[in-house]
């Protein structure tokens, strides 16, 4: 059998998915990722343990499977940002995770200088401690001799895909494919290259970077498993391509530890003007795709919250029961602005509020409030990007995919709010069958990417129920809360 092996290293867990070649998932294992936060808003992740519970899953895994796998697909948390030494493999310091705003303050002096219009333009992103480069700045000008041993080209720089890369090859390949570059700052998404302008605005040295390849195609051997890493993709652009969402206009919404609405636009990189950003979509051969995309920081992280921080629930599984002992929110609204705020707002600085409580409120109505806040951030990108796209092109459909596209109840408010069908495929592992597809295409065990459309199965479309003005007046609620979170 033609088994495909994805590695998908998310924010919050380690999980490694077997797949056969037609898109069925064959056995699977995860396991919880510990998050560190050594000061308010800063988070961390041990990019030891990263490895190592990679290497575990997928053991487990392809134990379970009971198959020779043909190639291996890598997908993961984009952004993270590690520093090893290249002699003896060992990180620098503990990876600084995405969600990490320890760097606002180096973005605010940045934008201060008027440098954010030309890095967007090389870009496409925006100026927010999000992105990889000024983890890294902050690692060199902290990490003690770092910035000279860099120099010196000792050290190497990934996201997490590069260093699951160089361990799976035992240190012999330093890469990274497009999509994943492109979320560092410091990859012009035009030109397909590392930007010197930017390397210099950052103060990056060049030597420090990975080799940037396509989506698809030969990554080295992983001896390990005795088979080739052929497709590595980041997980949003990964869930794009396991959704088929291959030509333009088509779209998909990802309920992770964040939420992530990704929409292609083909070959064109399409400029926001809303607060979104112009990033690389997977890419299969040599011509460069493009997406359009709106994240949000805190979506699934919300159930976590409520599981770790407020201990309602004792596992994510009991969030729904939760929220449907209660009828709606009972006015309460809740903003997890735990990371600050991601598209369309951009507000590094805002912190989570929980608004509208009374003395009836009850776990049930936070516990719903918190899922409803996760369908209201996505409609808000949603809209930005409606606006961007403009009348003729505007969504009429959201695939959806990730953990929390299981809950019921969060579909059917996501597809009331939104006013178009929400539709639920048979994978929701979608991130993992983009990688596996992307590492099948790599070995050419499809012909091509029209092939990658036929593996795609409605399981389920959720369809509006809610009236058009009472949505309206939902919408408007969410935006008196953001905007008093945002009130300085
Ligand atoms: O950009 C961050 C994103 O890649 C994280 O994804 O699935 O861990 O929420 P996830």
């Amino acid at each position: 059998m033609d088994a495909l092996l994805a590695l998908d290293q998310g924010t919050s867990s380690s999980r490694a998915l077997v797949f056969d070649r037609s898109g069925h998932l064959l056995a699977l294992a995860q396991r919880e990722l510990t998050q560190h936060y050594p000061h308010p808003g800063w988070v961390e992740h041990d990019a030891e343990e990263i490895w190592a519970g990679q290497l575990a899953c997928a053991e487990e895994a392809l134990a379970r499977a009971g198959v020779k796998v043909a190639a291996i697909g890598i997908t993961n948390q984009r952004e993270t940002t590690v520093l090893w030494d290249r002699r003896t493999g060992q990180p620098l310091h503990r990876a600084l995770v995405w969600q990490d705003r320890r760097t606002a303050g180096l973005c605010e002096q940045l934008k201060g200088q008027g440098l954010e219009p030309r890095v967007r333009e090389l870009t496409g992103l925006v100026l927010d401690p999000y992105f990889s480069a000024t983890k890294l700045r902050w690692l060199l000008d902290h990490v003690d001799g770092a910035r000279e041993r860099a120099e010196r080209g000792e050290l190497a720089f990934g996201t997490v895909d590069s260093w699951l890369l160089w361990k799976l090859t035992g240190g012999a390949v330093h890469a990274t494919d497009v999509s994943n570059a492109s979320r560092t700052l410091l990859f012009d998404i035009h030109r397909g290259d590392w930007s010197d302008e930017l390397l210099g605005l950052f103060g990056i040295p060049r030597a420090l970077l990975p080799e940037v390849r396509p989506s698809a195609g030969g990554f080295g051997q992983a001896a390990a498993f005795g088979a080739p890493i052929a497709g590595i993709a980041g997980d949003q652009q990964a869930a794009l391509f396991g959704q088929a969402a291959l030509a333009p206009g088509q779209a998909k919404n990802t309920y992770g530890t964040g939420c992530f609405l990704l929409m292609h636009t083909g070959g064109e990189a399409r400029a926001s003007t809303q607060g979104l950003v112009t990033t690389r979509a997977a890419q299969v051969g040599p011509a460069p795709q493009f997406a359009l995309e709106g994240s949000v920081f805190v979506g699934g992280a919300v159930v976590q919250w409520l599981r770790d921080g407020l201990r309602a629930i004792g596992g994510s599984g009991e969030v729904q029961a939760l929220a449907e002992s209660v009828s709606d929110a009972g006015g309460v609204m809740f903003v997890p602005a735990f990371a600050g705020l991601g598209a369309p707002y951009w507000r590094p600085d805002a912190r989570g509020a929980l608004l509208g409580l009374t003395r009836g409120t009850t776990q049930g109505h936070i516990a719903r409030a918190a899922l409803e806040s996760i369908a209201f951030q996505s409609a808000a990108v949603l809209a930005a990007m409606n606006a961007d796209v403009g009348a003729a092109d505007r969504l009429t459909e959201l695939r959806v995919d990730g953990g929390a596209s299981a809950n019921d109840l969060l579909m059917q408010f996501q597809a009331d709010l939104l006013g178009i069908p929400v539709l639920r495929p048979r994978v929701i592992e979608t991130t993992a069958l983009g990688a596996a597809l992307l590492a099948g295409l790599g070995v050419g065990l499809y012909g091509s990417v029209a092939d990658i459309g036929a593996i795609w199965q409605l399981e389920r479309a959720f369809e509006p129920r809610m009236s058009r003005d009472e949505a309206g007046a939902r919408l408007a609620q969410w935006d008196r809360a953001v905007r008093q979170v945002l009130a300085p």
